[in-house]
């Protein structure tokens, strides 16, 4: 099964949210997003609003499970480490991400049903970093996958726990992986479960 890979404007809203959102609250949530300011500055590559910085992704993920540990095991849901190569300190906003992985990781909990698992692997290639979350959710059904990424964009598949569900983090975890100048990507079974994983570039 491919990833279905992600580009355009992020701020587009999924068709669901479109007919029920007026110009007005359009206009605050291009604001909004647009406040996060991940701009690429012209020319050399570096990025303003984000906080760059030699980062161990490795250990930082290490730590951003132990820490959703606690919320998984509400669930009896256990977070694995499946693999990590060696990495070079990698240049990227360690908070943001942290940010990114909170809210794969959460939604991988959030959607998926106790006593399953959720697995994390890293993987190295000579111009990229792939971080892929698993689990053995719900899934999502292909035609809801469009909405995917967008502001607002929730699907069909609920929590499964009553767990509050905005449908913004997916939005904001877009902007923040576009901002390093990565790739995000989904696919999903219905009934198996789903992976989104994304990608970081490796400086040469
Ligand atoms: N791992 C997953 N398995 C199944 N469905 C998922 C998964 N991750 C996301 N979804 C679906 O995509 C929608 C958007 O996810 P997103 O993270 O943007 O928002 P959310 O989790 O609903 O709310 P929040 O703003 O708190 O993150 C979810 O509402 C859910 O329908
Ligand atoms: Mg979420």
């Amino acid at each position: 099964m491919d990833y279905r890979c992600y580009s355009g404007n992020v701020n587009e809203l999924p068709c669901s949210a479109a007919g029920s959102c007026s110009a007005d609250l359009r206009a605050k949530l291009d604001k909004s997003t647009t406040s996060l300011v991940l701009k690429t500055a012209e020319g050399n590559g570096r990025f303003t609003g984000l906080n760059i910085e030699a980062v161990d992704l490795g250990d930082l993920i290490r730590r951003n499970l132990s820490l959703n540990e606690i919320f998984a095991a509400k669930k009896n849901i256990s977070l694995e480490l499946v693999s990590c190569p060696d990495l070079p300190p990698l240049p990227i906003d360690a908070g943001k991400i942290n940010q990114v992985l909170n809210n794969l990781v959460g939604n991988a909990v959030k959607y998926s049903f106790p006593d399953t698992l959720v697995q994390v692997s890293v993987e190295r290639s000579a111009s990229d970093v792939t971080v892929s979350v698993s689990d053995q959710g719900k899934g999502i059904p292909e035609k809801e996958l469009h909405k995917l990424f967008k502001p607002f964009g929730r699907t069909n598949v609920t929590a499964t726990a009553g767990e509050r569900s905005t449908g913004l983090g997916l939005a904001i975890v877009r902007k923040i992986v576009e901002g390093h100048g990565g790739q995000i990507g989904v696919r999903s079974q219905l009934g198996t479960g789903s992976t989104f994983r994304f990608s970081l570039p490796v400086p040469s």
